[in-house]
């Protein structure tokens, strides 16, 4: 599939080759972890534009998506003479590409970069519609910027070696894509059993998962608007992904949205009649595959505060995109009461029997 700037692409090496043959820059960056640099760089590294390369290797995980890495990464890219016209190729799972992605938009401000993403996570999310950036004061991606790659290579190889816990994490985005697209698509991803996952399917549902998020990112680059869309189930989500780095059972970002999706349907349900079938549906979903997050009622005004700090928040006002229905039927720019809120909180965890 050729979409604005992402191929899906079942010959990686063929089309990097392409890519790099039709591309002028001046050097070559190739960033990744220390898991992707073992498992994944040797998939491309017999190519000899990639060999002429720079590997940048830093240390892997969400927690690690600080400004003191960016730094390394800025720091490498300095001593090598990195320029305007260098290519940055960023290869790994979504830490990679937000933090490659920033170190290109801030270097001499700004050099390209291309993702090749490594986990369905960053395939069918991170990867994907240029949004770039760091971990900071406990908060995620606070510092950042809009920067798109000038190209995505999905292959979907590297989906065959994650985990199921990556697996279900990259879901969560897909499930998000679904709620906000259409009936069919909904059908589709309730339908799927992540535990006996089917190569094909997965690959095609990956591939439409990617189109409903270009299609949303084309129409609004800059998230004035509709983009929010894609933030469904990531105000309460980040929260509590940010709660969860507190203990010592960090959540993957995926299991932290699946819970953020079960609290604002029901936000959903509540304040825009979002049928409580569907609310049920998912629900039942999430809680059949996905490993439920305990926290107790004390948590609740830390993780209110958390949402304060919401991207989407306008006048220090928490926002939130909720829907009336499946099948495009969005609200931007909700404001729910605290009481709402807490209510929501709640109710994940009668859900869950918690
Ligand atoms: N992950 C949401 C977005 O890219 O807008």
């Amino acid at each position: 599939m050729h979409g604005r700037g992402v191929i899906i692409t079942d010959n990686l090496e063929e089309d990097l080759s392409r890519f790099l043959r039709a591309t002028d820059y001046d050097r070559l960056f190739i960033l990744t972890d220390t898991n992707t640099r073992e498992k994944c760089y040797p998939l491309l590294q017999n190519n000899p534009l990639v060999q002429s390369g720079r590997l940048i290797t830093i240390q892997p995980g969400d927690g690690n998506k600080t400004p003191e890495q960016l730094s390394t990464i800025w720091q490498a890219l300095s001593s090598e003479g990195a320029s305007r016209s260098s290519l940055l190729i960023n290869l790994g799972g979504g830490m990679i590409t937000d933090i490659g992605g920033f170190a290109g938009a801030t270097f001499k401000r700004g050099l390209r970069t291309l993702n090749i993403p490594t986990t369905l996570m960053a395939s069918v999310d991170a990867a994907v519609g240029g949004k770039t950036g760091v971990n900071f004061n406990g908060l995620k991606n606070e510092i950042g910027s809009f920067h798109t790659p000038v190209c995505v290579l999905i292959d979907c190889r590297f989906l065959r070696t994650l985990d199921r816990d990556n697996i279900l994490s990259g879901y969560a985005e897909m499930i998000k894509h679904a709620l906000i697209s259409s009936e069919e698509a909904c059908a589709q991803v309730f339908a799927f059993d992540p535990d006996k996952p089917d190569d094909s399917l997965l690959n095609q549902m990956v591939a439409q998962s990617v189109a409903i998020k270009e299609r949303i990112v084309e129409e609004d680059p800059h998230e004035k608007g509709i983009r929010k869309a894609l933030n469904l189930g990531h105000t309460v989500g980040h929260a509590i992904e940010s709660l969860s780095f507190e203990g010592d059972a960090p959540l993957l970002h995926g299991h932290a949205v699946a819970a953020g999706l079960v609290c604002e349907l029901y936000l959903s349900y509540k304040q825009c009649g979002f049928p409580s079938s569907k609310l049920s549906q998912v629900v039942h979903y999430i809680r059949e595959y996905y490993p439920p997050f305990f926290f107790h009622c004390k948590a609740y005004d830390y993780l209110y505060e958390r949402m304060t700090h919401d991207k989407k928040n306008e006048n220090g006002v928490i926002s939130f995109t909720l829907l009336s229905d499946t099948g495009g039927k969005i609200h931007i720019n909700q404001s729910v009461s605290k009481e709402r809120i807490f209510e929501s909180l709640d109710f994940y965890r009668e859900s869950f029997g918690l």
